[in-house]
């Protein structure tokens, strides 16, 4: 699984972000690339995003974790985890180097790996809570550090305000870490005030959309959420969560046990590195030791 990293020169100019770019994602705490995926690798891989929900795993490994089992009515957000595990094709998609090349370019880092990632399909409106509530990606991964991570979201399908696009809170990264994320919570307002409160000051939301094929990029204090899906046709996508290389484990915070620290072995101050965390892009040279330390 484990994939090396390619040199900055390898990757397509036009597609990495300009300073003006750079500048928009450290200000706001998101930016939202150009298309990366052409049409036909899009279908392939809404194919192979369908298969992993109905449990038809190419590689016969599960993933790490589903919130639905294959075959059951589709009611409400499908989140399934790893689902890279499954099937070398997403693998290959999806642990890609030009993300990897634009999430170093943004944080400003020379690695970037990936933490884990997450196929998402928000069903058309069925009447049952179709809202994201209100977050900060750290708050789950507070046992990652430092808080440099960030998450490159996929649309596969056009992500509108009438399918549920995501919302971000412009320049909240910079407000810290507060403690009032609740991804589950589904009365936005009554979880807004929390945050509003948390935060000490009022903010406004902004829609972000996103076309298939590409790419919305943010910072994991970015404060983001999504209402549900208005229109009669599933919204799909895939968080491709990423930090940059050399983000290690601590020990001891609200986070503990996440995930990624029962892949790691989890002793306090461990790189999270090797063939769980693959390695989408990298400036150092081949055979750094830094480098194939995994
Ligand atoms: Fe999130």
């Amino acid at each position: 699984m484990k994939r090396r990293g390619k040199a900055m020169k390898e990757i397509p100019a036009h597609l990495l972000p300009t300073d003006a770019d750079v500048g928009q994602y450290r200000g706001n705490g998101f930016w939202v690339s150009k298309p990366l995926f052409s049409a036909d690798e899009i279908a392939v891989l809404r194919e192979r995003h369908g298969a992993v929900i109905a449990g038809d795993y190419a590689t016969s490994r599960p993933p790490y974790d589903r919130n639905i089992e294959p075959g059951a009515a589709i009611k409400a957000l499908v989140k399934i985890d790893n689902s890279f595990w499954c099937d070398s094709t997403i693998a290959r998609h999806l642990i890609n180097p030009v993300i990897g090349a634009i999430a170093a370019k943004l944080v400003g880092v020379r690695g970037i790996r990936l933490w884990h990632d997450q196929l998402l399909h928000k069903p058309p409106d069925t009447g049952a809570p179709g809202n994201v509530g209100w977050h900060q990606d750290h708050h789950y991964w507070q046992c990652a550090q430092p808080a440099e991570l960030l998450t490159a979201w996929l649309a596969l399908d056009d992500a509108t305000s009438a399918n549920g696009c995501m919302q971000m809170v412009p320049g909240s990264h910079n407000w810290g870490l507060l403690d009032a994320s609740d991804f589950f919570e589904q009365d936005m307002e009554k979880l807004r005030d929390r945050m509003a409160a948390a935060a000490g000051r009022e903010f406004a939301p902004v829609c972000v959309p996103v076309p298939a094929g590409a790419v919305s990029f943010h910072h994991c204090l970015t404060i983001h959420g999504s209402g549900p899906n208005k229109t009669d046709k599933a919204r799909r996508a895939w968080a491709i969560h990423l930090m940059p290389d050399g983000t290690r484990y601590k020990a001891g915070t609200p986070a503990d046990p996440h995930m990624n620290v029962r892949l790691l072995g989890g002793l306090d101050g461990d790189a999270f590195t090797g063939p769980w965390f693959p390695l989408l892009y990298s400036e150092n040279p081949p055979g750094n030791a830094w480098e194939t330390a995994g």
